[in-house]
């Protein structure tokens, strides 16, 4: 059964450690994480942004393609259904389809406009036992054709949306969707200090999690950071390994055409992905 990303996020911020949210595009991606998440005994979230739902033909096709796999494939560990980015309308379709966790995205709001929309899904969400991400400080780079420059949030903002009652926040450091670019600063660490240091119990969120140094994951880890969300990466590994099946020939060889066979070594680059960020994070065993 799904289950809201509350719990398994006040967890790891105890723990000093971080939950993965793994952005799902299809079917393929979404057993490869579970499968994963089983093996690893970690939580897990999946994350689907309103593109991918958009692709996958909608949420109520998500959900019940979440909910089959979790019965079929007997996974154990605590698993959240979550909105990436979501629109106030998107927010409230997921709600309605059966997601366990949204996060409704203001943050290119005025804040005064962010702290009355973002209260609203308070409400909603709280009588729904689900889970509410909110942002502040736009994160930066390129997300479902929306390109954006990395910003560091304001920690006031961020006290003043965390006290709505939201369960975790998503603040800007410094950090972008997508690779990085060579000229990247780095993450903020003194902006993410101050931000835990006002919101105090408060789970962190880290967007673009592809191609952050270890080390850095770990300080943000250590500075209050609780969630750390992975797309591109995944993406990436996925492509590249297709491409070599691809280059190989092995479509071309028996029924290497196959979609089933096709598709497997892009699944399976999926998992090691999945894996090496689960142990990055510190989240194996945690389930
Ligand atoms: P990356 O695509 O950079 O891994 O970021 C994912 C993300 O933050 C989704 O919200």
């Amino acid at each position: 059964m799904l289950v809201s990303a509350k719990e398994m996020l006040q967890k790891a911020k105890a723990g000093h450690y971080a939950v993965g949210q793994f952005n799902i595009n299809n079917l393929e991606w979404t057993k490869a994480i579970l499968l994963t998440a089983e093996e690893c005994k970690s939580p897990v979230i999946l994350g689907v942004s309103e593109g991918a739902g958009k692709y996958m033909a909608g949420y109520k096709t998500v959900v019940g393609m979440v909910n089959g796999m979790l019965e079929e494939l007997k996974i154990t560990v605590p698993v959240a259904l979550h909105l990436d980015h979501g629109s106030y309308e998107g927010c409230m379709k997921c709600i309605e389809a059966g997601f366990s966790s949204i996060m409704f995205d203001g943050s290119h709001f005025p804040i005064e406009e962010n702290v009355a929309k973002t209260k609203e899904l308070v409400a909603i969400v709280n009588e729904k036992g689900m889970s509410l991400e909110a942002e502040v400080g736009a994160i930066g780079g390129e997300e479902d054709g929306v390109v954006g420059k990395g910003e560091c949030a304001d920690p006031e903002e961020c006290k003043r949306i965390a006290d709505l009652g939201i369960d975790f926040l998503a603040a800007g450091i410094g950090n972008i969707h997508g690779k990085y670019p060579e000229n990247w600063e780095g993450l903020s660490f003194e902006t993410l200090d101050a931000i835990q240091k006002l919101t105090g119990d408060m789970p962190l969120v880290l967007h673009g999690g592809t191609g952050i140094p270890a080390d850095m994951i770990k300080k943000a880890i250590s500075l209050g950071v609780a969630k750390i969300n992975v797309n591109t990466e995944c993406q990436l590994s996925f492509a590249a390994a297709t491409r070599k099946y691809v280059e190989e020939g092995k479509d071309l060889e028996g029924k290497g055409f196959d979609p089933r066979k096709l598709l497997k070594p892009g699944a399976e680059a999926i998992m090691a992905t999945v894996k090496e960020k689960m142990e990055l994070f510190g989240s194996v065993g945690k389930a």
